[in-house]
């Protein structure tokens, strides 16, 4: 019997994911998804193409792996439609060797109007979605009223669709969203919904399957299965900087339920961290430069949303953070992600504390949302030189060396690899 290798992010999103599981698949059997939906935008490079996914598993591209995506991740099928076009365009035939959970939700298009809806409602305090239907979908999901990829393939699946939607556009009117004026992808409702209705059809083309079982019998089979994680740690519901988080379990435990294992079967949980730091959307990010530097490391790590396109807020790394999500994550390997932005700096920060009031803490509070946390840095000098090319560890400049060792002593987790450039080829495992 194998277990299921977990690979995950442990900040606020965008470490690099979809490259780092990309790299990892040829040693695996099984990709799988098991939270979240096309708010993530995994990001992938090599042969000079790039390419993001935002619902498929970032092991599309290597033919002979199965990719599953679990009853934990919710589908939006116009999307998906469009990611699975996208992919043949570039000669992959997703419907080989992806597999879809019936018990993944479905996102319905009236669950991206009310995302609209209760963002604009909350006025100033938004959460900063990416207006996906994430939270609406899920929300369904817990009410017991959402639909799932399964219930498509049901002579009254038709009916109990126009029931939810006729739900969601009461609850748009006692909010008093505009649905006449509301657009997706430049389209009307009646218009987007059309394209909706039609784009189940390829959906119903995948293998459906009881994504539980599969997964469980690929490990008595001795399959090996990663499970490729979305969002990250700092952005859980119950653990992250609620209510600016998404809707899923983002941590360790997100697997057990969003593939249907047991806690027993979960092994080696890898876990990505940038060797900065980022956040898009609201919520509180203590190292948070509002300097040149903090643009800096915007424009020469591209950090723009890969699925808004929004740019991303930028600072040092925080390992108060970091050590809080290795702890709910049960991180066994760090890897570490994008040090060449920093190439050219003099000086690198390092957040390790946080000031409140006159305690020095590094724990997350409660009241993280409300208090003003004054970061508590640690300096190292920079490394000032082009890491393009280093194949070995080793030959890393001495001084990003030191600076990866802080963070290992600091987490207490060793880093397994670091990636040095968004190219598939330029990871180097220590
Ligand atoms: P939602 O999940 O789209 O509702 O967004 C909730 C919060 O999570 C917002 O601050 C988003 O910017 C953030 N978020 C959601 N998905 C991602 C992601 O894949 N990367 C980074 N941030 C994300």
């Amino acid at each position: 019997m194998t277990k299921v290798d977990v690979l995950l992010g442990l900040q606020w999103g965008d470490e690099g994911k979809g490259k780092i599981v990309d790299v990892l698949t040829p040693g695996y059997d099984v990709i799988a998804r098991f939270q979240g939906g096309p708010n993530a935008g995994h990001t992938l490079e090599f042969n000079g193409i790039k390419h993001v996914l935002h619902i498929i598993p970032s092991g599309i591209f290597h033919t002979d792996k199965i990719n599953v995506i679990g009853n934990g991740v919710i589908i939006e099928p116009r999307i998906f439609l469009q990611e699975v076009q996208a992919l043949a365009e570039k000669g992959v035939d997703a419907t080989k060797n992806l597999y879809v959970s019936k018990k993944a939700h479905l996102i319905l298009p009236t669950h991206r109007l009310l995302d609209a809806a209760n963002e604009q409602a909350k006025g100033n305090a938004k959460i900063g979605s990416t207006l996906k239907g994430i939270g609406p979908t899920y929300t369904d999901k817990i009410a017991r009223c959402g639909l799932r990829v399964g219930d498509t393939l049901e002579f009254d699946f038709r009916e109990r669709y126009e029931m939810l939607k006729a739900q969601h556009l009461r609850t748009a009117q006692t909010l008093m969203f505009d649905v006449n004026s509301f657009r997706i992808d430049g389209m009307t409702l009646e218009q987007y919904e059309e394209q909706w209705l039609a784009s189940l059809e390829t959906l119903k083309r995948f293998q459906l399957i009881n994504s539980e079982y599969f997964i469980n019998r690929c490990l008595r089979e001795g399959k090996r299965i990663l499970a490729e994680g979305a969002q990250a740690a700092m952005l859980d519901i119950d653990f992250g900087s609620y209510p600016f988080v998404t809707s899923s379990n983002t941590v360790t435990a997100g697997v057990c339920s969003g593939l249907g294992i047991a806690p027993s079967s979960v092994g080696r949980v890898m876990g990505i961290a940038k060797a900065y730091c980022t956040r898009v959307g609201a919520g509180p990010f203590p190292p948070e430069l509002f300097d040149e530097t903090g643009s800096r490391l915007c424009q020469l790590g591209h950090e723009f949303g890969a699925t808004t396109g929004r740019p991303r807020r930028c600072g040092w790394i925080d390992i108060p953070a970091l050590r809080y999500a290795c702890m709910l994550d049960g991180v066994t390997d760090l890897i570490i992600t994008k040090p060449d932005v920093m190439n050219d700096f003099e000086q690198v920060r390092m957040c390790t504390a946080y000031k409140i009031g006159d305690t020095l803490t590094d724990e997350i509070p409660f009241e993280y949302n409300a208090v003003e946390i004054k970061p508590q840095y640690v300096d190292f000098a920079g490394w000032q030189q082009d890491l393009s090319g280093t194949a070995d560890y080793a030959a890393l400049p001495e001084k990003l060396r030191t600076y990866l060792a802080a963070i290992e002593r600091e987490t207490g987790i060793n880093i397994m690899a670091v990636s040095i450039s968004p190219d598939r080829k330029d990871v180097i495992f220590k």
